[in-house]
């Protein structure tokens, strides 16, 4: 007997992409409807812009078809709402219109529409257009899910040290409160939050004997620890959207005095956001606990921070303001209320700003 190869079936099932139709005139719906209809795509639709959006809200689409002209808002109006939210910025949009004249298309194209029709459609047209518009689509889903790994991974980094337990989420909030102080824009303190998780990602390249050594490191094994800026660089950089990262990464262990590493940058010419990572990186290597060392109090951590500054190790700008800006360390340990509240509130603002 022939059995059915339903695991295909579920799968093609589960990978049918899903298109929005948002057209006030029936016809039209159903004309692009039937169009469409020789491949498996599954297809909403919706009569005005504002039942698109409740759509767009509960339902994951891969690409939304629009008409130029529509009650409520009109399409170029609409793609702007869809391109300035996190959320629905990368859906392709492929508007059509029946008002000929370049206006429009340059109109369409420049509120965030992907690809513009004129009509009437020709069907073998719209179906070729739908198809290289998904292709693309599926691309960047797949480079989204690319860098979910990379976070995923750079949290098993940080695990394995059951020393450092949730010190990227307290790296994160101490930078972007510094970040914030500076009055840095939105973009480098989104690169402050991935930095905060990423920046010792190339430690998954340094052998455990290294890593996990107690008691002094050789010179070798220093040389070793020490590629783990480079190596992490390394590992992000094909990714496209962590190139503001790179450079936290990359320098997060470099010292104002030109005494670190891996290229022994001096002062400004360490990237600020590296500089502004390491400044909490050290903070929180000093409130914590260690194997070799008790939690010191916020205020013993101020006094070997602005020691080290003074020596020359650290950006004598920012200690000072990251003095003012940090009152204490965040408690991770119990209840998220306890610890540093407008820390802690500036982290979720960032993390909802991330979920837009
Ligand atoms: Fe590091």
């Amino acid at each position: 007997m022939h059995l059915p190869r339903w695991e295909s079936v579920l799968e093609d099932q589960a990978q049918a992409p899903t298109i929005l139709i948002v057209d006030d005139i029936d016809l039209n719906r159903r004309l692009l409807r039937a169009m469409l209809k020789t491949a498996p795509y599954r297809i909403l639709d919706a009569k005005r812009p504002s039942s698109a959006l409740a759509i767009l809200e509960r339902e994951k689409v891969d690409l939304v078809v629009v008409d130029l002209v529509m009650p409520e808002m009109s399409g170029p109006d609409f793609c702007r709402v869809l391109k300035s939210d996190r959320k629905t910025q990368l859906i392709p949009i492929l508007m059509t219109t029946s008002v000929q004249g370049a206006e429009n298309e340059v109109a369409g194209i420049e509120s965030g529409a992907d690809e513009f029709l004129i009509k009437p459609l020709q069907p073998t047209v719209v179906r070729t257009r739908i198809r290289a518009m998904l292709r693309n689509k599926a691309l960047i889903d797949s480079l989204e899910e690319a860098e979910t790994i990379l976070f995923a991974l750079a949290q098993a980094v940080e695990h394995r040290d059951k020393y450092t337990g949730l010190h990227c989420e307290r790296l994160a909030t101490y930078s972007i409160a510094l970040g914030q102080a500076l009055g840095l824009p939105r973009q480098d303190q989104l690169a402050l939050y991935r930095g905060g998780y990423l920046h010792d990602i190339g430690k998954i390249s340094i052998p455990d004997a290294i890593l996990f050594k107690r008691g002094l490191l050789t010179d070798e094994e220093w040389q070793t620890m020490r590629l783990h800026t480079t190596r992490g660089e390394d590992i992000c950089r094909p990714m496209k959207s962590l190139a503001p990262v790179l450079p936290i990464i990359r320098s997060h262990h470099e010292r104002w005095d030109g005494s670190g590493y891996p290229d022994g940058l001096r002062g400004e010419e360490i990237p600020l956001l590296a500089r502004i990572l390491q400044v909490a990186d050290i903070y929180d290597a000093l409130t914590t606990a260690r194997p070799y060392k008790p939690a010191f109090s916020h205020a013993h951590a101020m006094e070997v921070m602005v020691e080290e500054a003074r020596r020359g190790w650290r950006d004598p700008e920012l200690v000072p303001l990251f003095a003012e800006v940090a009152h204490g360390p965040i408690d991770t340990s119990g209840s998220p209320l306890l610890g540093n509240l407008p820390m802690r509130q500036s982290l979720e603002n960032m993390r909802r700003e991330l979920s837009k």
